[in-house]
């Protein structure tokens, strides 16, 4: 089966020449895969760089025991890290939000984001951001927690299969909502995912590409990891954040091409039927990028094939990730 998860969470196969001579305890074995398939891979923790063996953080960090702690998701393309100002902007939106006190400036998380890429020596890749609260007790109170941690990861992203792009996904509603706003606000990009993951699980089992999540009023919110567009009569619409969207980057750069394109979009509430019905159907994310949707809930969406404002749309996308972002070698 056809995944779409085949993003950084998935550990790439690397294989070493004479690996498989050695026996060794399964534990050892799992360290010859490399993660963020970079090899000697410095990871950012709290200022110093670790190997992948060696960047461990407490047990007792509340971003581990309760999910409590933020992220961020960024590409970068071509020796350029992609709106990086817009997604230090959301994350310290989203520390904000949770009296998080990310323990550094803007400026310096710029400077050890770029430092983190230079140190695994890419230039095409993805970076995980992640400000957990920090270590305290077993209790949940943050109170506890003195110091957040930083921790800064970079990745090779191995992209969705290009047929993906070409073919379109098939999307499926799963029975998992979109969580309230008034319960945890899906705009705070948090460590705490379940809710996604659950989404997730129901595609994999449903053996469809992507979930689509409602909202509590039976709205569309988003998918997993994405944000949903639906293209009718050469209009675009997306649902607003308030129906529980993430306020996605890729999102905002849907706005500005159509902006450029002399296409109108509107975020309003989307149903079920208005996916069913439209002429072309779009996800956006970080990771994603921009990839079709043909299929929904079995439904085959406008003519099964990925739309004209859709390829042009993703063309456009590809023109500005390869053209714009902050340069990491200076
Ligand atoms: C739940 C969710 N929705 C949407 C998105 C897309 O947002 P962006 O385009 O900023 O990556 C993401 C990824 O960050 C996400 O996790």
């Amino acid at each position: 089966m056809k995944t779409t998860d085949a993003t950084v969470l998935d550990e790439p196969k690397i294989h070493e020449p004479g690996a498989d001579a050695v026996v060794e305890p399964a534990v050892e074995s799992r360290r010859r895969h490399a993660a963020t398939g970079v090899k000697e891979a410095k990871i950012y923790i709290d200022g110093k760089f670790y190997s992948e063996a060696t960047a461990k953080i407490s047990v007792f960090d509340h971003g581990l025991l309760y999910g409590d702690g933020i992220f961020e998701g960024i590409r970068f393309y071509n020796g350029r890290v992609f709106r990086l100002e817009e997604h230090l902007a959301r994350l310290w939106d989203s520390a904000r939000s949770i009296c998080l006190e990310i323990p550094m400036t803007m400026r310096d998380m710029t400077e050890a984001v770029l430092e983190t890429i230079r140190q695994n020596h890419l230039r095409d890749g993805y970076i995980r951001l992640l400000v957990t609260r920090g270590t305290g007790n077993l209790g949940l109170n943050p109170m506890q927690c003195k110091s957040p941690s930083v921790i800064i990861i970079a990745a090779t992203i191995a992209l969705y299969h290009e047929d993906f792009y070409r073919k379109g996904l098939s999307i499926v509603t799963c029975a998992t909502r979109r969580s309230n706003p008034a319960a945890l606000n899906p705009a705070v990009k948090s460590l705490n995912y379940l809710n996604n993951v659950m989404a997730r699980i129901e595609a994999n089992l449903a053996g469809a590409d992507e979930a689509l999540m409602l909202n509590d009023a039976g709205n569309v919110a988003e998918c997993t990891a994405d944000n949903v567009f639906i293209v009718k009569r050469g209009q675009i619409f997306t649902p607003p954040v308030t129906a529980g969207a993430l306020r996605g980057i890729t999102r905002s750069i849907v706005f500005e091409i159509a902006a450029e394109l002399g296409i109108k979009v509107l975020e309003t509430d989307i149903t079920r039927h208005d996916v069913f019905v439209a002429d072309e159907c779009f996800l956006t994310g970080t990771a994603a990028e921009i990839v079709p949707v043909v299929k929904a809930d079995a439904r085959v969406i406008g003519n099964g094939k990925p739309g004209p404002i859709t390829i042009r749309t993703i063309a456009r996308f590809k023109e500005m990730t390869r053209e714009t972002g902050t340069p990491i070698f200076v």
